[in-house]
């Protein structure tokens, strides 16, 4: 058997398979290791107990008041070119939370949809991109991400937004031309709101190194 490589000093490695852990110094009988793709079941009764994800909805809190503080200083960029005869052309979006308007007026919040430059090495082939260092992203190719309160699947308010943002705001402020999109494999809804706005699939890949199999659709020139 190989000898413990030094580097992992002072974890230990279990002999049955491997992997390194560090045993806790009171609970001699919890130990910390590498993530294993196999936690999935246990993350998602942990984070459905209102004990954990009260404070993870913290997280989501700061997440919200981030993106709230970006779209404020797009709205104030836009303000301030008030005056300019000239629409600007922006390199964002300032409205995505999706919303259903009541009878009385009231408002709620039913989805979101991100318009942001493709990043991702599988939404960048072919584009020569890869082989440079970061920032890698291609400033013409762009990509959204996407949900919806399974309250609202199946009306076709997806397929709407994304038409919607895509001739009303994408092209003629943002200037888009071309779009990646990826999504898991086997999530047919979505594939079908990309089929309905004329997204012609690329390819499967099976194994990419941070998802396991996403497929890629492209948009555009
Ligand atoms: C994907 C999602 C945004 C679609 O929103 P939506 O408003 O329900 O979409 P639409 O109603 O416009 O269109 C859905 C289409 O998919 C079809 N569809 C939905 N589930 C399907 C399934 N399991 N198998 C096959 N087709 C399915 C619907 O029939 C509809 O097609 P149709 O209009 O030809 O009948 C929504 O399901 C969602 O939020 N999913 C979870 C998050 C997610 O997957 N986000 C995208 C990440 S890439």
């Amino acid at each position: 058997m190989d000898a413990l490589n030094p580097q992992l000093r002072p974890l230990e490695v279990n002999p049955k398979t491997g992997e390194p852990f560090l045993r806790l110094i009171s609970h001699k009988n919890i130990i910390l290791t590498p993530a294993r793709l196999d936690d999935g079941p246990a993350m998602i009764t942990y984070f459905n107990d209102e004990r954990v994800y009260q404070w993870l909805r913290k997280n989501a809190e700061w997440s919200l008041k981030q993106a709230k503080q970006r779209q404020d200083e797009w709205l104030a960029e836009l303000e301030a070119a008030r005056d300019d005869p000239i629409l600007k052309v922006v390199d964002f979006c300032p409205v995505g939370s999706i919303r259903e308007v009541q009878e009385d007026g009231t408002e709620i919040f039913i989805g979101d949809i991100k318009i942001g430059l493709a990043q991702h090495p599988w939404e960048l082939e072919g584009t020569g991109r890869l082989e440079q260092g970061m920032p890698r992203s291609d400033p013409d190719i762009w990509t959204f991400g996407n949900y919806l309160a399974p309250s609202h699947h199946g009306r076709g308010i997806m397929s709407d937004v994304i038409q919607t943002i895509i001739q009303k705001w994408a092209i003629p402020r943002m200037g888009v031309r071309r779009m990646v999109v990826t999504v898991f494999e086997g999530n047919a809804g979505s594939v079908r709101v990309l089929e309905k706005n004329g997204f012609t699939f690329r390819e499967t890949i099976a194994a990419c190194a941070e998802r396991c199999g996403v497929c890629v659709w492209l948009n555009g020139s």
